[in-house]
Parts: structure tokens; C-alpha cells; sequence
């Protein structure tokens, strides 16, 4: 059966191999591995089955600074799933999962870069919308969303939304 769950350190090194057979390059696999050693507060989510890790999604801080304030949210990926595994849902379990955990941290928002076709069906809209932008100048408008999970927190908030230094290092 399968289970969605947090990872665990004996999940590390298939978690490694998942990340690498889905993008075809270690460039992934090398910033979720990153962000585990640097940044207790990200989170990593397993799809398993039988003891194959066949899906792994990676949540990690980010925040949006104006002149007024500082806002912290969560930015959703990478995300992969072996690729004899997709298109089976796993990817929206995963989502599902991360994005319950968040809600019951109260986190206020989540941000993702990725497929328009893709992420609304979660809840995700244009970031633009609500005067957000991303750090990097080449991201489509489209393909740069926002999950509100606490609109008060957004209130008045607008600018830059800033991904973990490991991002910009990898890209
Ligand atoms: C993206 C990915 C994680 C989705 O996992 P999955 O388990 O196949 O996803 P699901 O089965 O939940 O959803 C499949 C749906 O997503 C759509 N989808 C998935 N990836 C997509 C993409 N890159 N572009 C457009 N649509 C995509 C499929 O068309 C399908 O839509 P449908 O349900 O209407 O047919 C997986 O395809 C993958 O590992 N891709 C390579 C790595 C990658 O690009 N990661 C995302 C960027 S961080």
C-alpha cells in the first residue's frame, strides 16, 4: 500500500535517486540534500510503497519583506516521482500531505514555481495577483503562484517573495 509520510534518515539515499531519475540531473537531488543539512525548518515528504520510495516533495522557508514588515511562508519543490510511477496521483498526495501539515502550522502562505496547468487544481493562483513577485527575473508570470492559507497575514503585504540562499545557488 501506499504511504505518504515524513522522511526518514533511511530514506535519504532513495530519496537521492528519486530526485535524480525524475529531473535526469543531480542538480535537485544536490539542493533537497542542501536544504536537509542546512535548514531544520524545511520539510521532506516520501511517497512509499513496499519500502521503494517512489516520490519525495520538499517544502522550505520563504519570506516576503517590504517596508513594513516581514512575512514567512513556505515555498512547495522540487518534486518528483520515479517516472514508472507517474501520473498515478502520487504527486497530488504528496501536495495534499505537505500542504496539511502547513495548514496546521498555521503557515500563512505557500509559493510555487511550476506548471500553471498543474497547481491550480490545489488552490494555487497567480502570485502577481496580489503584487508578488519572484527573486528571478526569467520566471514566467504564470508559472509563479500563491496558495493563501491566512489572507489576514497577506493584508497590505506586497514585493519580492525570497527563496532559501540554496535556490539561487543551484539555479
Ligand atoms: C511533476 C511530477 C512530480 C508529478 O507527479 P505525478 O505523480 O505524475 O502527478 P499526479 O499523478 O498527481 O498528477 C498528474 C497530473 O499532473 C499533470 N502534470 C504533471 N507534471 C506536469 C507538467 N510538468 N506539466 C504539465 N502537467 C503536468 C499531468 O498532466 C497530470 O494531469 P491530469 O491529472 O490532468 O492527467 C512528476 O511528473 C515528476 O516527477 N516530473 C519530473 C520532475 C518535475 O518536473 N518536477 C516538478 C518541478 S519541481
Amino acid at each position: 500500500m501506499l504511504q505518504i509520510r515524513l522522511e526518514k534518515p533511511e530514506d535519504i539515499r532513495q530519496v537521492r535517486a528519486v530526485n535524480e531519475h525524475a529531473f535526469g540531473q543531480s542538480l535537485e537531488a544536490d539542493l533537497v540534500d542542501g536544504l536537509r543539512k542546512n535548514c531544520p525548518d524545511a520539510l521532506s515528504v516520501v511517497a512509499e510503497k513496499g519500502g521503494r520510495i517512489t516520490g519525495h516533495l520538499l517544502l522550505s522557508p520563504v519570506l516576503i519583506s517590504d517596508v513594513h514588515q516581514t512575512v514567512h511562508g513556505m515555498g512547495l519543490g522540487p518534486m518528483a516521482v520515479r517516472p514508472a510511477y507517474q501520473r498515478r496521483g502520487i504527486g497530488s498526495e504528496l501536495i495534499g500531505y505537505g500542504l496539511n501539515i502547513l495548514a496546521e502550522r498555521r503557515c500563512p502562505f505557500v509559493i510555487v514555481l511550476g506548471h500553471p496547468d498543474y497547481y491550480p487544481r490545489f488552490g494555487f493562483e497567480p502570485a502577481g495577483r496580489y503584487g508578488l513577485r519572484s527573486q528571478w527575473s526569467d520566471v514566467p508570470d504564470e508559472a509563479f503562484m500563491i496558495l493563501i492559507l491566512d489572507r489576514s497575514a497577506l493584508q497590505g503585504v506586497s514585493g519580492v517573495v525570497v527563496y532559501r540562499g540554496e535556490f539561487t545557488e543551484a539555479l
